[in-house]
């Protein structure tokens, strides 16, 4: 009896399609042993031939046209790295209802589209791994689906985006700012030309509303989750947060406490002895607090050709063992509510209670500093810490301060009082404490 085959259907040639393409052929021999049987990348699929040359891939495996690899009833399972919304979301979809399993990296299909894509592939019976999608080569998704079941996650939050973190990591070394490192980064390829996604925490945004799903079984609609990103972000700021004991870091910030979760992108003051500290360049990492489990650091490369195939290739098993057992495919319990289309709502960002880092330009004048704390106190805001920075004839000085835990509807009150005062001479900066 010839030996079983899986037959893979790869959409897409790109960085992340060209790798799970090498290691598929590469790494043939170990693959099928593990899965006892034979691994075979069936088709190919990319607009452009030259993608195909550059990776050896034989003539008979390209094609220039998706829609055929996800109907030919040869192939056993689809691998979607064409990225985006459309076609990615047609091909996915296309792919489930022929009866095919799917292995994704497309976070931004399954933030916007990921209730309808895990309802289609539970009616069909067939399987949708993502483990790609968010933190790249860190396996994240499958410790949360499954080897943290046991547990109700309390929080989570993560470093997620390699090209804000290798930004906000090289200004804090260098004392740099945003605009010079950015172009550094672009220069050496770890930012897009268009670096929008990234530095807007858009590309975060997305990781944290399938985060988000995973741990809560219900998924935010994208434009409900607070996103703010890290173009603001000063060396001054970055070396005022060092002389009070923080790292400033972008972060995915989830917070569960059953009736009331919280899921927000923003800069945070990160405390220089909590683990996520300590990631650096273009890692990506997630702390995971569970009630049995404790806290669990999740770290690696969040991106990159190598890491990422490696994800996917994870995915690509597990669906094949599936195929090969005959059982129906793992989707995550995400829209398997009565309501089957609810979306998990979150509790307002006004309502999110922490510390605050604020830098206010005062004048250098006697009360200033009374005044400021007069208004904070009028909206029951306390000081931790507070600082003056220099000492001028002229111009404003940096009144550097960090409050205790504060409602943010109050801080932002407070503020506001504070910014039409006279003696301060611009906006005051303002960044949350993890
Ligand atoms: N652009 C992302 C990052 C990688 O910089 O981390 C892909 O998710």
């Amino acid at each position: 009896m010839a030996p079983e085959k899986i037959r893979v259907g790869l959409l897409g040639l790109g960085i992340v399609g060209g790798g799970v393409a090498r290691l598929l052929l590469d790494k043939k021999d170990r693959l099928s042993a593990y899965l006892g049987a034979e691994l075979v990348l069936a088709k190919a699929a990319d607009l452009e031939p030259a993608r195909a040359q550059e990776l050896g891939l034989d003539d008979s495996v390209f094609v220039d046209d998706a829609w055929p690899v996800v109907e030919d009833p040869e192939i056993d399972l689809i691998v979607e790295t064409v990225g985006g919304l459309e076609p990615a979301r047609s091909l996915v979809l296309a792919a489930l209802n022929h009866g095919k399993g799917v292995a994704t990296a497309n976070k931004a299909l399954l933030a916007s589209h990921g209730v309808e894509i895990f309802q289609a592939a539970r009616r069909h019976g067939v399987g949708i791994s993502f483990e790609a999608s968010v933190g790249g080569g860190i396996p994240l998704v499958r410790p949360l689906r499954d080897s943290l079941a046991a547990n109700r996650i309390n929080s989570c939050l993560g470093i997620l985006n390699g090209t804000c973190n290798f930004i906000l990591s090289r200004m804090t070394a260098a004392g740099e700012p945003f605009g010079k490192v950015l172009a550094e980064a672009q220069a050496k390829g770890y930012a897009e030309a268009d670096p929008t996604f990234d530095i807007e925490g858009t590309d975060t945004a997305h990781k944290l509303a399938i985060v988000a799903a995973l741990v809560t079984g219900a998924q935010p609609r994208l434009e409900a989750v607070p996103t703010e990103g890290i173009t603001g972000i000063t060396p001054l700021d970055i070396g005022y947060a060092g002389e009070f004991g923080f790292k400033i870091k972008l972060l995915a910030v989830l917070n569960n406490q059953g009736e009331r979760v919280e899921a927000r992108v923003h800069p945070a003051l990160v405390p220089h002895d909590h683990p996520l500290a300590s990631v650096d360049g273009a890692y990506n990492a997630l702390h995971i607090d569970g009630d049995w489990v404790g806290q669990v650091l999740l770290y690696g490369k969040g991106a990159g050709r190598r890491p990422t195939a490696s994800a996917v290739m994870g995915d690509v098993l597990e669906l094949a063992r599936d195929k090969l057992a005959g059982v129906p495919g793992r989707v995550p319990p995400l829209g398997t509510q009565a309501d089957a289309g609810r979306r998990l709502e979150l509790t307002p960002l006004d309502e999110a209670v922490c510390q605050y880092y604020c830098r206010f330009a005062a004048q250098d004048q006697p009360g200033v500093l009374a005044a400021i704390a007069r208004e904070l106190g009028e909206y029951g805001i306390s000081i931790e810490k507070v600082t003056q920075k220099g000492r001028q004839d002229q111009g404003p000085v940096a009144i550097v301060m960090l409050t205790h835990t504060a409602r943010e509807a109050s801080l932002r009150r407070a503020l506001k009082q504070i910014d039409a005062l006279p003696v301060i001479a611009e906006p005051t900066v303002v960044i949350r404490v993890a």
